[in-house]
């Protein structure tokens, strides 16, 4: 019996309730496959910040960088937003984890599951086929750059407002990219041998640094796999008219937040995509979806992106590939036998076959 200390970070809204029904699976897929795991809570977001008036405590820190893995509900809510740059945001506590753990591969894999190929809003015949993945920096570029707010007199401008000025610096060194690169590719050797990389190389100085070491690397190590450089504009109407011709999406931080989104609404159900943000060490997963302040607490939240992030986990941290397929085949078959939460359900969709969040759980678990 192997036994893991995984590091539960609930954080808020509904992460509580999405959370509980991952660690459900995980106890059940271990039973089954012969692991045990061991759960340390720590707060992130905006309880740490009613707790301890910041996102990231030490001592949640200290506990993610001490267990195996972490599993990572939502962060956020309206009680804590703000656009004064001296008070404390959910957001940094997710920033600050990402960059603190090396974080600097996000993987954000976006695959239709044929019962849902429904919810989709794009036509059928488009989403057909759709089995993408979205390879994110995410330790680099806008998000991590210098940036400021100041007053003077450029800020004021003719009109005589107050006076503000601020910016943010986009900046990658050649090495964030060539490890980013080499990710990309490798995932795409054990897919379908192909790599588009999403940049802005007509405009952005980063873009072409981008381009040329994403070139390098490929044609140094990696020549078997298709690359093809695409501008991010171009990208965004790509992905929605052909996205069955995607197969691995390299590309920098920001661009990578706008695209996977629109990537999740290829699906339809934002409620079913998960991600792995992994680096050298310890590996976070979570959903790909926020806190959901609006139905926090009913019960009603989709669990099933936590589940999924649950199966990354054992994929990509525990090398468990067969316990990972099981929790895969166990959501194909609750959905397969009609059983939706409110987020996925349609007008066909009878009402004893909406369930809620624990249920759900209960289901997938169940199954395996
Ligand atoms: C994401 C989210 C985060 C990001 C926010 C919450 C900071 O949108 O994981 O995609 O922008 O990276
Ligand atoms: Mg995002």
């Amino acid at each position: 019996m192997n036994t893991y200390n995984v590091c539960l970070l609930p954080g808020d809204g509904i992460g509580p309730e999405i959370i509980a029904e991952g660690c459900k699976v995980l106890d059940a897929v271990g039973a089954k496959h012969g692991m045990a795991f061991d759960y340390t809570e720590a707060l992130i977001g905006g309880c740490a910040i009613d707790a301890c008036g910041e996102a990231l405590p030490a001592a949640t820190l200290d506990a993610a960088k001490a267990a195996d893995a972490v599993l990572l509900a939502a962060v956020g809510g309206p009680q804590w937003d703000t656009t004064d740059p001296n008070r404390p945001r959910p957001e940094q506590g997710l920033l600050g984890i990402r960059k603190e753990l090396g974080l600097y591969t996000n993987l954000r894999p976006v695959q239709i599951f044929s019962a849902l190929a429904d919810a989709s809003t794009l036509k059928p015949q488009v989403i057909d086929g759709v089995d993408l993945m979205i390879v994110r920096e995410l330790t680099g570029g806008l998000y991590f750059g210098e940036r400021m707010r100041f007053y003077d007199e450029e800020g004021a401008g003719p009109g005589g407002s107050n006076g503000q000025r601020a910016f943010d610096t986009l900046e990658y060194r050649e090495y964030e990219i060539e490890r980013i690169a080499r990710k990309a590719f490798e995932a795409a050797s054990k897919r379908r041998g192909r790599v588009h990389s999403i940049d802005k190389a007509n405009v952005l100085e980063t873009s072409r640094l981008w381009r040329e070491v994403v070139h390098a690397v490929h044609d140094a190590d990696f020549p078997e796999i298709e690359l093809v450089d695409m501008l991010v504009d171009n990208a965004a109407m790509q992905l929605i008219s052909r996205p069955a011709d995607f197969d691995v999406v390299v590309t920098e931080n920001m661009f990578g937040d706008i695209l996977s989104d629109e990537a999740a609404q290829i699906t339809g159900s934002l409620g079913m995509l998960a991600s792995a943000s992994l680096g050298d060490g310890t590996a976070l997963y979570e959903p790909s979806h926020g806190s959901a302040p609006d139905i926090a607490g009913l019960g009603v939240a989709n669990p099933l992106a936590q589940v999924l992030s649950v199966e990354m986990m054992l994929r990509y941290s525990f090398d468990a590939e067969a316990a990972a397929d099981d929790v895969r085949r166990a959501v194909t078959t609750v959905l397969d036998e009609g059983w939706r939460t409110g987020d996925i359900k349609d007008v066909g969709t009878p009402a004893d076959k909406v369930v809620g969040c624990a249920a759900m759980g209960d289901l997938v678990a169940e199954r395996l």
